[in-house]
């Protein structure tokens, strides 16, 4: 395969509260990052990054081996960093010789269809990167500590998921002019876009949300084990 994945499963998860690191925390005997791998591993073929917190590389391990045991891809283990950025940047650095197109996945949007990640994969083009995104339904305000200031047109928003994909040379470009820069973004998109680099939008799914808080644990629960009447 010319495709790899990272996926990021370094954040504390302080959020959460689980006392333990977000990707670690048990859903219904799987934990957040073998769900994650599951969907990433009925997917098409490609290479497989998994970037785990300090400490717990070996525990990361494990679950890649079992995740992959009937598949075999190629995959890697390495660790994270202090930030988002750092970690996907030290999952860069792992990449293989032959790659051409990178997808950068949130090991917290546990649920993410595998039919997401191979659409992302085929909307990058050489020069394009490709990002999944849901209209966004609440009633936006721009604000000013209490006091609301105005409506905020939420038509020409977007609430950005991943995986988010991009051309392997042009990301790596973009990571090495942010990290030159000292520049923080707040996804690879922002950074690829700092970069001067084009990203299509093509649509999200409501499972791919992000595990934050205990109420998006309790929801992915539900999703994997709907109560019955
Ligand atoms: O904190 P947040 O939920 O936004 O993190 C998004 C993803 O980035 C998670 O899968 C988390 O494990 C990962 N992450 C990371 N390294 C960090 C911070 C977050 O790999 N230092």
């Amino acid at each position: 395969p010319t495709t790899a994945i990272i996926v990021v499963a370094a954040g504390s998860g302080t959020r959460l509260g689980a006392g333990a690191p977000k990707a670690l925390v048990d859903l219904d005997g799987r934990t957040v990052l073998r769900h994650a791998l599951d969907g990433v591993f009925a997917a098409a073929p490609m290479q497989v990054i998994v970037v785990a917190p300090a400490g717990h590389e070996q525990t990361v391990a494990d679950e890649l081996t079992e995740a992959n045991r009937d598949r075999g891809w190629r995959s890697a283990v390495v660790t994270g960093g202090e930030t988002r950025q750092q970690s996907v940047a030290a999952g860069l650095e792992a990449l293989g010789e032959g790659i051409e197109t990178v997808l950068v996945h949130d090991a917290a949007r546990a649920l993410t269809p595998a039919t997401q990640i191979d659409a992302v994969a085929a909307a990058v083009t050489p020069d394009a990167g490709a990002i999944p995104a849901l209209a966004v339904v609440d009633t936006l305000k721009r604000v000013d500590g209490d006091a609301v200031v105005e409506a905020v047109d939420r038509a020409v928003l977007a609430a950005a998921q991943t995986p988010q994909g991009f051309p392997r040379a042009v990301l790596e470009a973009a990571y090495a002019r942010a990290t030159a820069a000292g520049e923080e973004h707040t996804d690879d998109a922002a950074l690829f876009a700092a970069a001067g680099g084009f990203v299509r939008r093509i649509p999200g799914s409501e499972r791919a949300f992000k595990i934050t808080t205990p109420a998006d644990l309790e929801r992915a629960r539900m999703l994997l084990h709907p109560p019955t009447a």
